[in-house]
């Protein structure tokens, strides 16, 4: 039996030993906190991810027991995002954004994104030093995300609050004690504020993303339910993961400089290394599925309603899918990895997140190419979903 929980404290700094214990321990681990089968190597974790019979909806439909957490406006608002939601739902929600997030329209997005970068950088020029997390990995991807829904930017601060609330919310397992009641005011004064967005969009529509939703069609129409639920969703997951992307990735330069070096020497490397970063340090760990029915997974017997934790993290570092999987190595052929999951649910914003990546990499290593470790050892995030640095000193 593995309690995840009790390891904590080494987790945040570095989960990979675990991982190998729990790789080469077997192929689905019990877990007693967070209650549910770990299942920890690469090729059960994309069965797991592509399996019909796993679902996320904890509903259960029809009928079964239901596995909630609680019973609040916060689970039924988790309810209404694409994360927790089966076919058919699932499908005609998502076909309503997917065009928004193509290869080709996301490219479109590269001189903003190019431009945003420029700026944040030039701001901290004559400092000598940046604080990477705030003054670049979190704005970029937060105003990238915000410019797209037609946010202004004299909200963005509101953004920063609602956001890491709501993300603790869909994806953490472990949610703190007394957070529940901050978590619902946030939720309510967001979804306050996305009801004034879309009365505003559909008097004057504008040529962003909420206009095209809430101007469709009557046979397209959303309610305002399914409305919020979107862009709640698309704003919280572009946000912190594309922050994590880029943070782990700087640490991982820094700690690997023979790979840093091989990407100075010629930056047109860049948008491919980007795939080896989210192998390596992958910024979101582990993708959970919902048992339909009992069945058999990755060898093991599981009951309706179990839980099961696809650790991607984990398989991303498997030496089964990657040779020396501990090793950044941008030489590697087509990596495979998992950092955005698999499936129905891989990640829609997946396009955006390595083109954000690949920007913030370049003009970093263009604008400061000198850049140094400003700290002793990195500080991350206390959590086991998320992975990703609280801060990130540099000098250069
Ligand atoms: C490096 C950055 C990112 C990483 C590592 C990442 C990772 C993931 C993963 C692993 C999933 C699947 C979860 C599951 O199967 O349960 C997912 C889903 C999703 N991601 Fe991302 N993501 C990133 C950036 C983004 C961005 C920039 C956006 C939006 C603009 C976005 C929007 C979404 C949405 C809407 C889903 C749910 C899709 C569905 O359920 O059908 N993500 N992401």
């Amino acid at each position: 039996m593995t309690d995840v929980s009790a390891l904590q404290e080494e987790l945040w700094e570095d989960p990979y030993p675990l991982y190998r214990l729990l790789r080469e321990g077997g192929r689905a681990h019990w877990s007693e906190r967070p209650r549910g089968w770990l299942i920890p190597r690469h090729a059960d974790v994309v069965a797991v991810l592509r399996d019909p019979r796993l679902g996320v909806d904890r509903r259960l439909r029809p009928g079964g027991q239901c596995p909630r957490d609680s019973a609040s406006i916060l689970e039924e608002q988790r309810e209404r995002t694409l994360f927790f939601m089966d076919p058919p739902d699932h499908g005609r929600l998502r076909n309503r954004v997917h065009h928004a997030f193509t290869p080709r329209r996301v490219e479109e997005l590269r001189p903003r994104i190019r431009a945003i970068a420029e700026e944040l950088l030039t701001a901290v020029e004559a400092r000598g030093r940046l604080e990477l997390i705030s003054d670049f990995a979190y704005p970029l991807p937060v105003r990238v995300i915000a410019e797209l829904l037609g946010i202004p930017a004299h909200d963005l601060h509101l953004l920063r609050r609602w956001s890491d609330d709501l993300a603790v919310l869909l994806v953490e397992p472990f949610k703190g004690e007394g957070a529940e009641e901050r978590r619902e005011t946030s939720l309510t004064e967001m979804r306050a504020y996305f009801e004034d967005v879309f009365a505003n969009r559909r008097k004057a529509p504008r040529d962003d993303l909420v206009s095209g939703l809430v101007c469709a069609g009557p046979e397209d129409a959303l309610t305002d339910d399914e409305l919020f639920g979107l862009v709640s969703l698309i704003l919280v997951a572009g946000h912190e993961t594309t922050t994590n992307l880029i943070g782990n990735s700087v640490l991982a330069l820094l700690r690997n400089p023979e790979a840093r070096r091989f990407l100075a020497a010629e930056p047109s490397r860049i948008p491919r290394a980007v795939d080896e970063l989210l192998r390596y340090e992958s910024p979101v760990q582990v993708a959970q599925r919902i048992a339909q029915q009992d069945c058999e997974v990755a060898g093991q017997r599981v009951q309706r309603g179990d839980r099961l934790y696809a650790l991607l993290g984990c398989a991303n570092r498997d030496p089964e899918a990657f040779p020396e999987p501990d090793r950044l190595d941008f030489r590697r052929g087509d990596v495979r990895h998992v950092a955005f999951g698999s499936g129905l649910h891989v990640c829609l914003g997946a396009s955006l997140a390595r083109l954000e990546g690949a920007v913030a990499l370049e003009t970093l290593m263009r604008r400061l190419p000198a850049f140094k470790a400003d700290f002793e050892k990195p500080v991350w995030r206390r959590r086991l979903v998320l992975r990703g640095l609280e801060a990130l000193p540099l000098r250069f």
